[in-house]
């Protein structure tokens, strides 16, 4: 898959699933734009990708934050010229039993996972509609379909993603622009990490495959819907979960 030529953001990028995805675009031959908070971790990337070959940006940027939004978006087509792919990755979770879960750790999941993911694809879609293509790659999650006892507030935000992506896909159709997501179920990353070991071998018990996904699972999903062979899919929930959901 071939993507020499164009331009990737990449939210969440100095680590995990963002960091795999990254690294993997641009070994397809994208230009990525690192887009995170931690400006030093994402600088590390674009140094990992350098050496690799491939060529990257780091802009330092809260997602949750409108204005850092459009200037990372901004600072992304004036130094790279263009932008074909969004990948809004970036993500947090504050859990806690829905009985007891505090306002703010409510409002904090909202800002990041779901307004942040909307305030990227805002600023992404007016590149992308007046260019006439694009490819916006949301990642939801298995929790948003299924849900999860103490995630109330993240399982709400990733059920959202999906509709924000379908209603996206409806608008960008018309200009070219196509909208998917992919929902990946339990992926061996620091947020997973965080988990007990008993309750990951516990989790495996529930996965047809019998392990945990891997970064670059969830990266080659994203590279297929970033490439040509994607064009006439959109609205689309990809599920990456070691068939743990069905739907
Ligand atoms: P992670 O915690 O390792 O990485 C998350 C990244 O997002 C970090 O680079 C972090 O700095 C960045 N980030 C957080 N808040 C930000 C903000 N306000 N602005 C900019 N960057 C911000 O997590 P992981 O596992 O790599 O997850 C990536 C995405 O995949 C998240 O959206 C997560 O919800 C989703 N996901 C993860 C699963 C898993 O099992 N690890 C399963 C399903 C979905």
């Amino acid at each position: 898959m071939d993507l020499t030529g164009q331009v990737a953001v990449v939210t969440g990028a100095s680590r995990g699933i963002g960091e795999v995805v990254a690294r993997t675009l641009a070994s397809a031959g994208a230009t990525c734009c690192l887009a995170s908070r931690n400006e030093a971790a994402a600088k590390t990337v674009v140094q990992a990708i350098e050496e690799e070959g491939g060529r990257a940006i780091a802009v330092a940027c809260d997602i949750a934050d409108g204005d850092q939004v459009e200037a990372m978006v901004a600072r992304c087509t004036a130094e790279l010229g263009r932008l074909d792919i969004l990948l809004n990755n970036a993500g947090i979770t504050r859990d806690g039993l829905a009985i007891r879960l505090k306002p703010e750790d409510w409002q904090a999941v909202l800002d990041v996972n779901l307004t942040g993911t909307w305030f990227c694809s805002q600023a992404a879609f007016k590149v992308m509609l007046k260019q006439r293509s694009g490819r916006i790659i949301n990642i939801s999650s298995i929790v948003g379909a299924i849900g999860n006892v103490g995630q109330a507030n993240y399982a709400a935000t990733k059920a959202a993603i999906i509709g924000l992506t379908k209603t996206l896909a409806r608008e960008g159709a018309p200009r070219g622009v196509t909208v998917n997501a992919i929902a990946p179920g339990f992926i061996d990353t620091a947020m997973t990490q965080a988990l007990p070991e008993k309750v990951r071998e516990e989790l495996k018990g529930h996965i047809p495959l019998g392990r945990l996904g891997t970064p670059m699972d969830v990266a080659h999903a994203v590279l297929f819907l970033a490439s040509s062979g994607a064009s006439y899919i959109t609205g689309q929930v990809i599920h990456v979960n070691g068939g743990m959901l069905m739907p």
